[in-house]
């Protein structure tokens, strides 16, 4: 609850030998985190059984305390500073302990390598390398131990400090520290060595206590997930338990996704007073000042920190079923209190912790980790896990059966809540007094949208203009509305993030939908990556619109490359390029697909123009 201490979730990782039992036993002790006449106790059992005390025993009775039952925190141990408390979780090559990170159970934010200085880096460590980086976990510290068998040598540290740095950097991790220790003696661990005293980079417990913990839920943004919504009298109260964040009478809050917004009246509590403000795993009941219609499953925010809106979006996930998944496959997604219909639309790679690598896959099988991309109709509201582990997550199920839980990354994809937030207020539509039939009676043809969606150097602008071209000697009203044209003009102010393009292409969707309503034949000729835009602009033009994937495949667009763009993008010197680093989602279903690398310019205008002659003939 929210007066507890904070509390961080600590994985240690290492090969067996190197001295984790010691340095856990150690820390407990120097941290006076161990119970009363522990070391003692164990002492004395040393003595009698005329063997030399070690640390190790520490953990060694845990364990077995843990394995008869006696301790009543089964699953952890901790120790404590003064800054917060601290939970040590073990065993991290162990698939449960992976399964446990990715679904949830339990999730580790910061982690302890230890390496052994008399024996440098091996493959077990490489290996724990690779997943803690897979699992998301950036705060990291090496303690190269056992220092006293290299003679306290700062030179020796520093070589494979060096080479361990390296290696790690290879595979994406910077360590936040590298620190000598001899967990035996408890140098560097609590107190600073004076056997080392070259090293000033602080302790091993300096280090933890720097670290940022999300343990501290009421310091994140408010997360009020809408369990139920109870009516009472005139009164509607909405109900919940809060994962993270502050909620507060008189606090202005968004109600996500359905983006409505108001103020909070009073805070109910279960049997008790109504309490002014509430906090992190408090289960609550909310009045707001203006009644709204909300529904389950909807996420109250404060409305400068809301979460994320999409339909779409990279899961990591652990598949826990028998049977496999697929790509085109539907799903149950969970999140907080919303369950919707998922579709797997890709399966992007599956890992594997043994190869230190990941590969393509058709399916994923029962105990393996894939990165996959899920897509909803609906609108969902959601927290990428690097800023919220919580609301960051998700369930699959699968009829009755949970199937898998993952990780929520946002890497790529828009957030769309701009985009569907009504700002204009007391509108009313004006009634045209020309009617579409008057305006095809004159121009002997429909208006609509064709849309050209294709990669960059897909031949979109040079087809678009030629069929531009012929559709106007041909007594046509047409107009095209080319990418690079209009980013000159009204969409000036955008850029090339997933954002910006997302609202590019949703002015251009309205623009075009005007132009169609107006009678003209507009050809729109832009990248358009994401599916949910195209699907906005479909909306906004209705039966007009006509998506035309001008299909190339990004070989030839790379090699055609007329603006050498590509050349760019790829020496790093422009960021975000479609197709280089940036996505691009190809059409579904699209009403006309021109391959560009069959066909030839003029082919491909006179499939367009074939496709117009046959949708806008004035009786078609
Ligand atoms: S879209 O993705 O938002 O639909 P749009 O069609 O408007 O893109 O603009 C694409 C054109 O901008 C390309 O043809 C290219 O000339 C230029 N361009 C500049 N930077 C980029 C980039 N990072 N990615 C793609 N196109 C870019």
């Amino acid at each position: 609850m929210s007066n507890e201490r904070d509390l961080m979730r600590v994985v240690i990782v290492g090969h067996v030998d190197h001295g984790k039992s010691t340095m856990v036993g150690r820390l407990f002790h120097d941290t006076g985190s161990l119970p009363e006449g522990k070391l003692e106790q164990i002492k004395a059992m040393c003595e009698r059984r005329g063997m030399p005390f070690e640390w190790a025993f520490l953990m060694d009775a845990f364990q077995s305390e843990r394995d008869q039952g006696i301790t009543i925190d089964t699953a952890q141990i901790w120790f404590k500073t003064p800054k917060r408390d601290y939970t040590i979780i073990d065993a991290p090559g162990h698939r449960e302990f992976i399964k446990n990170m990715i679904t949830g159970a339990s999730s580790a934010e910061a982690a302890i390598m230890l390496i052994d200085a008399s024996q440098g880096v091996q493959q077990q460590s490489r290996t724990h390398a690779f997943l803690l980086n897979l699992l998301g976990i950036r705060q990291i510290i090496v303690i190269v131990n056992k220092m006293d068998l290299i003679d306290y040598s700062e030179r020796t540290f520093e070589a494979i400090k060096a080479e361990y740095v390296r290696y790690l950097d290879e595979i994406g991790i910077v360590p936040n520290f590298v620190i000598p220790a001899v967990a035996r003696d408890g140098d560097n661990l609590v107190h600073r060595s004076e056997r080392m005293s070259w090293f000033q980079d602080g302790t091993l417990i300096s280090a933890l206590d720097s670290f940022q913990s999300q343990g501290d839920l009421k310091a994140l943004p408010l997360r009020f997930p809408i369990q139920d919504v109870y009516k009472f009298d005139d009164r509607r109260i909405l109900s919940g338990r809060i994962v993270s964040g502050r909620i507060k009478v008189g606090d202005r809050l968004m109600f996500s996704p359905s983006n409505k917004v108001a103020r909070v009246k009073t805070i109910e509590a279960w049997n008790a007073a109504p309490p002014d403000e509430a906090g992190p795993g408090q289960s609550i009941g909310i009045t707001t000042d203006e009644q709204l219609f909300i529904e389950r499953g909807e996420i109250a925010s404060h409305e400068e920190d809301a979460p994320i809106e999409t339909n779409v979006f990279h899961g990591r996930l652990f598949w826990l079923s028998r049977k496999p998944m697929t790509e085109g496959e539907t799903y149950r997604l969970r999140m907080q209190t919303r369950d919707v219909q998922v579709t797997v639309e890709r399966i992007e790679a599956i890992y594997d912790p043994d190869a230190l690598a990941q590969r393509p896959a058709e399916r994923v099988e029962r105990n393996e980790i894939a990165d996959v991309v899920l897509r909803s109709y609906a609108l969902l509201a959601l927290d990428d896990a690097e800023k919220n582990q919580r609301t960051g997550r998700f369930v699959l199920s699968d009829g009755a059966n949970i199937v898998a839980g993952g990780t929520i990354s946002m890497r790529d994809y828009p957030d769309q809540r701009k985009l569907v937030t009504i700002r204009s207020t007391n509108i009313t539509a004006v009634a045209h007094r020309i009617t579409n039939t008057q305006r095809v009676s004159r121009n002997g043809h429909k208006g609509g949208v064709l849309w050209f969606t294709g990669l960059s150097g897909a031949g979109k602008s040079t087809i678009a203009m030629a069929v531009e071209q012929e559709l106007f000697r041909r007594g046509f009203q047409t107009y095209v509305l080319d990418g690079d044209n209009v980013r000159r003009g009204l969409n000036s102010n955008l850029s090339f993030s997933p954002e910006d393009r997302a609202e590019n292409i949703r002015r251009v969707g309205e623009v075009a939908a005007l132009f169609a309503d107006s009678g003209q034949i507009v050809v729109t000729a832009f990248i358009s990556p994401y599916r949910s835009d195209r699907r906005r602009a479909r909306a906004a033009a209705k039966d007009g619109f006509h998506e035309i994937y001008i299909k190339a495949s990004l070989e030839t667009c790379e090699k055609r490359d007329p603006k050498g763009l590509y050349r760019r993008a790829r020496s790093g010197e422009i960021a975000e390029f479609t197709g280089v680093t940036a996505p691009y989602e190809t059409p579904e279903s699209p009403e006309l697909t021109i391959d560009t690398d069959k066909l030839t310019i003029e082919e491909s205008v006179a499939a367009v123009l074939e496709y117009v002659d046959k949708t806008f003939r004035k009786h078609s």
